[in-house]
């Protein structure tokens, strides 16, 4: 299983910390992580990439400014934010880009910032945090638990005068990856993954060595390509404690999920059943990146599906494309209904985000016929060579 993208994102921002030479393993080739590695560079840190280590040296880190291109490459350039200002005691960013899901506000970022001493300038779309005498330590209460603040937050307070306390915190396994990074640098990082995190701030970090967790958005993808189909199938480097709400999904659907030393095998019956009702939810709920591929294999499933998306507004684009394949959908607002169908036909398709194109490959895998999807460029962001993958399973896929 590839490394998890939403965790090597992070901790590439987090080895500006360090001022010292870390070595990354299980880092994904894709694009996001390419869009790091500009940043990185950009900011004069040296970045090397050998099959999938990084071997990232900030020493001779010379910058503190993001210029606008670098930064809407992705929505994950606004962890820098943290790190730069930690190290630097000034950060000047626009800003960040990323996939079109819904608004994606930073005011959770800015205003734990501001509690910790930044001070936050903000006009024409730029914004420049100064912080000369460094962050101090503060009781941050977050209103929603927000991935990327979590991390921006903990991040920034690794190297703050005195402790940081994030209540409502988010509790992603990714979280607890960035941690296990920030403590084996020198870092006191507590309860991460856990609702409250505690981080007492120290004078410095060190380099390290650490191995990124599987992707378990991937892994969830490939369940569901393979419950679309029908098929039996072995997956190997899962961790089936970050599955939690994932494995149940599948079993209801009537899969047959056992998992054993991080191998998980998967066998789907000929026609899925459809699920009662998905809720997308923070961790440990059932995650919003994985609700596209999963509802395209229930567009062919017996019965009629409830989808409620309650985290990002936008994050339906995918159902228009079904409905080009012959999928029942029918949305209002946050909640869709899908009446699964005995088929689905290939189509001429349009990707637009990253887990809808996702989406698109596991509907057109149980479609009729061909399907010609345009533009793989989301998909890179997020899956290392998905058709290699897919081709190994069987599938018959081809990038043009
Ligand atoms: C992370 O995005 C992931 N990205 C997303 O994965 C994932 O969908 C998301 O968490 C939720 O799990 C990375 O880790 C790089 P959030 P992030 O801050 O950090 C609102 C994928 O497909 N909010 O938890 O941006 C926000 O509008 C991607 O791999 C504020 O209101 O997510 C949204 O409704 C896409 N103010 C909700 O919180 C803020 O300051 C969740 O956002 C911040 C967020």
């Amino acid at each position: 299983m590839q490394g998890a993208k939403n965790s090597t994102l992070p901790i590439l921002a987090a080895t500006i910390l360090c001022g010292d030479e870390c070595v990354i393993h299980n880092c994904p080739c894709l694009s996001d992580i390419d869009a790091s590695m500009r940043i990185l560079r950009y900011l004069g840190c040296s970045v090397s990439r050998s099959g999938h280590t990084l071997v990232v040296d900030t020493s001779s880190m010379n910058g503190d400014s993001i210029p606008d291109s670098l930064m809407r490459e992705m929505r994950s350039s606004i962890i820098f934010m943290g790190a730069v200002l930690a190290r630097c005691g000034r950060v000047k960013l626009s800003l960040p880009g990323g996939c079109d899901i819904g608004p994606r506000p930073i005011d959770l970022h800015l205003d734990a910032l501001s509690k910790m001493g930044a001070e936050i300038r903000e006009g024409h779309g730029e914004i420049v945090c100064t912080a000369p005498k460094g962050l101090t330590g503060a009781s941050v209460a977050l209103s929603f638990p927000s991935v990327g603040a979590t991390e921006n937050i903990m991040i920034a307070a690794a190297l703050s005068k005195g402790t940081t306390t994030i209540t409502n915190a988010a509790r992603e396994p990714e979280i607890e990856d960035l941690a296990d990074f920030l403590n084996k640098c020198g870092a006191l990082v507590h309860c991460a993954g856990e609702g409250t995190v505690v981080i007492e701030g120290v004078r410095e970090l060190h380099g390290t060595a650490h191995n990124v967790i599987p992707d378990r958005i991937v892994t969830a993808t490939l369940m569901s390509c393979c419950a679309v189909t029908g098929a039996d199938i072995t997956l190997r480097d899962v961790i089936p404690a970050h599955l939690g709400a994932i494995i149940p999904v599948f079993e209801e659907m009537g899969c047959d999920v056992k998992v054993k030393e991080g191998v998980m095998r998967i066998c789907a019956p000929a026609r899925l059943r459809a699920l009662k009702l998905v809720r997308t939810n923070p961790y440990p709920g059932f995650p919003t990146d994985a609700q596209a591929p999963l509802m395209a294999a229930m567009t062919v499933s017996r019965g009629t599906s409830v989808f409620i998306e309650t985290i990002f507004e936008s994050r339906y684009k995918h159902i228009g494309e079904f409905l080009r394949m012959g999928a029942k959908v029918k949305t209002e607002g946050r909640v869709a209904v899908v009446e699964g169908v005995k088929e689905l036909y290939g189509s001429s398709l349009c990707a637009m985000d990253l887990r809808g194109s996702a989406a698109l490959v596991v509907a057109s895998l149980a479609a009729q016929g061909e399907t010609i999807i345009d533009t793989t460029k989301y998909l890179e962001r997020g899956y290392e060579d998905f058709d290699v993958m897919l081709t190994s399973l069987g599938a018959e896929i081809k990038k043009i």
